[in-house]
């Protein structure tokens, strides 16, 4: 075996590096674009890369939030979100829908964004988007380390209860993932991968070893 020299660390002492490398360790990571109404009927939008997806049928999706920031109080009020696909020509929007706006100030207007409105929930999707799920929740869940307290980080869980995807990206039945170009977090603050269609490749699966796609699990 190839000898490799490891930077070793146990975070609850600090990681020792000059940034800490968990996002470029768990990269690149899909963006959950996250658009919420309050009680109030106000809308928001903001971007959430600690976001995947977690189950097959019934579809389930998620977020979280380091804090109980307002995406995060908008699900729990109305119990409802969107998740809208970010690509390339939608990154500087995106980027800007992370700004902390006021409480209850839209930034779809704010980010120059269409609001379509959804078709199962009453949460806007992003018009310039080309996919968007729209979800209700079924969790919301505050962690815990491993002593047992509750820290600060949320996780919102919702089924897709409705799905948008333009046509453009089908082909012969199959969505076409790099086709639109989506981006990915990665690594240190600004840094964004881009998934293009040179840069699939396939892995055939052992036999037996299950594809969603075929049978519905794992
Ligand atoms: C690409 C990107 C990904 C982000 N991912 C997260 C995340 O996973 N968790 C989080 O708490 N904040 C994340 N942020 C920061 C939030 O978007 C930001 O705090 C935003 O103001 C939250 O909006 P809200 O309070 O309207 O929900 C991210 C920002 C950007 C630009």
């Amino acid at each position: 075996m190839h000898t490799r020299d490891f930077h070793y660390y146990e975070p609850i002492n600090g990681h020792g590096l000059s940034h800490n490398p968990l996002n470029a360790l768990v990269a690149p990571r899909p963006i959950g674009w996250i658009s919420t109404r309050d009680a109030q009927g106000r809308v928001n939008l903001a971007p959430y890369s600690f976001f995947n997806a977690f189950n097959y049928e019934p579809p389930i999706i998620g977020f979280s939030s380091i804090a109980w920031k307002d995406s995060v109080q908008n699900a729990s009020e109305t119990g409802e979100f969107v998740w809208n696909l970010v690509t390339r020509e939608l990154g500087d929007k995106m980027n800007q829908t992370s700004t902390p706006l006021p409480h209850g100030e839209d930034e779809f207007p704010f980010a120059g964004l269409s609001a379509v409105p959804g078709r199962v929930v009453n949460v806007p999707r992003v018009g310039e988007s080309r996919a968007a799920m729209e979800c209700k929740v079924i969790d919301i869940v505050q962690f815990r380390n491993v002593q047992g307290e509750k820290i600060s980080g949320w996780m919102v869980l919702g089924e897709v209860v409705a799905v948008h995807i333009d046509k453009a990206l089908l082909k012969d039945g199959v969505y076409q993932t790099a086709a639109a170009h989506p981006i990915m977090r990665s690594g240190g603050m600004n840094d964004y991968v881009q998934v293009l269609p040179e840069n699939v490749f396939q892995i055939a699966r052992p036999e037996g070893a299950g594809h969603p796609a075929s049978h519905g699990k794992g």
